[in-house]
């Protein structure tokens, strides 16, 4: 039985001591980050890595990343890199993964038999706790099943993972709620592979700044290059991410005036009795409350872009209910963390057909 560690213990010495006991003992553990809930196993156990594909419901062939808690300890899993010394001196801790040459002696059930490792240093003071407690790296990928919407919860996580879990240490709501950026820095020029709250931009700055750039160089990765790939290189290209049960609709329009004839065109085919959910701006909400199109609309507002990211996942969650016929979202322009909402939001709205191609 999972045992719900929660925000006011998580903060003490000794249930961190426990769930790590727990997970040197093969077992995993939910655990909070600054992006989303992580399904933690200790590295060096290969039955625990297993467990954690299965209570996923994660395809063998798309790889785990590893959290560790500081520079030395990323390089005794990664193979010296300067490109990664330079991006953890400037950016971690923090929601930023990257993607290196593993070293021969990690276990090649994390990476799913490819030579390159995903690694992180999350800066969530739980997290850096039990990384510290067990004194290795923890495999985590998000704490949902396969296909739902990340956990930005505690709950969202025991939800979904209850069965197979010894604990669930709850860290509040995720501050980012978006998962971290993925850079490869395998492949030149580097290639964001999952955008997320770092853009490509913001970690060139650094390489110019120190004279460094064009050699070390981050560019997008090519939107079709990434689908046409074979392996699980491109996270979220291959399998179906983030979606709920509900349809979910994007509302688009470069003005406020467009967004308001998309959102009635979006509910023009349901019927009165057919219930809707909306994540809108504050902006948006107050123009459609005032034309009288929120009547029978259950409505979230988001209040900021960093404000819409970290809310999405738990929104989408709470509208994933049965009665519920359509779920409108609200796209956001611009060229920061926006791109990573948009990321998750458009793999949210495609169709599971669609997704699963
Ligand atoms: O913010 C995050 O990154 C969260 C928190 C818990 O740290 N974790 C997370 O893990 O989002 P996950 O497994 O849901 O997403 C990691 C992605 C996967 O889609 C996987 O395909 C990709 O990273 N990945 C792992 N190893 C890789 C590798 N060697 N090369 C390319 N992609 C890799
Ligand atoms: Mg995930």
């Amino acid at each position: 039985m999972a045992k719900l560690i929660d925000a006011s213990e998580a903060a003490d010495d000794i249930s961190i001591q426990e769930a790590a006991t727990a997970l040197m003992a093969g077992e995993l553990v939910v655990f909070p980050t600054e992006t989303v809930y992580g399904l933690g196993a200790i590295v060096s156990n290969e039955d625990a890595l297993r467990h954690i594909y299965r209570a996923k419901g994660r395809p063998s062939d798309n790889p785990l990343i590893i959290h560790v808690s500081d520079e030395e300890m990323f390089f005794q899993y990664a193979k010296d890199s300067e490109a990664a010394s330079i991006l953890i001196n400037h950016f971690c801790p923090g929601p930023l993964t990257l993607v290196v040459p593993a070293r021969d002696s990690l276990s090649r059930v994390i990476t799913a038999g490819l030579d390159t490792v995903a690694i992180r240093i999350p800066c969530h003071p739980l997290a850096q706790d039990l990384i510290r407690a067990t004194g290795e790296a923890i495999a985590a990928p998000s704490a949902n099943r396969s296909g739902r919407p990340s956990a930005t919860r505690a709950s969202d996580a025991f939800e979904d993972l209850e069965n197979d879990i010894a604990y669930c240490i709850d860290g509040g709501p995720s501050e980012v709620g978006l998962e971290s950026t993925i850079v490869d820095l395998s492949v030149e020029p580097f290639q964001i592979l999952r955008p997320g709250y770092y853009t490509a931009e913001t970690l060139n700055l650094v390489f110019k700044r120190l004279g460094k750039y064009p050699k070390f160089q981050v560019v997008e990765a090519p939107i079709q290059e990434m689908a046409k790939q074979q392996g699980p290189k491109a996270p979220g290209m291959k399998y179906r991410h983030y979606a709920p049960e509900t349809e979910v609709l994007i509302i688009e329009g470069s003005s406020l005036e467009k967004r308001i004839s998309d959102f009635s065109k979006k509910c023009a085919d349901l019927d009165p009795s057919d219930s809707i959910a909306a994540f809108v701006s504050s902006e948006l909400a107050s123009q459609l409350e005032a034309r009288g199109l929120l009547d029978s609309v259950e409505l979230i507002q988001f209040s900021s872009p960093v404000d819409a990211s970290h809310r999405l996942f738990a929104v989408l969650r709470d509208f994933d209910q049965p009665n519920t016929r359509r779920i409108l979202v609200e796209s956001l322009d611009g060229d920061t963390i926006e791109i990573a909402y948009m990321n998750r939001l458009r793999k949210a709205a495609s169709s599971k057909q669609e997704a699963l191609k």
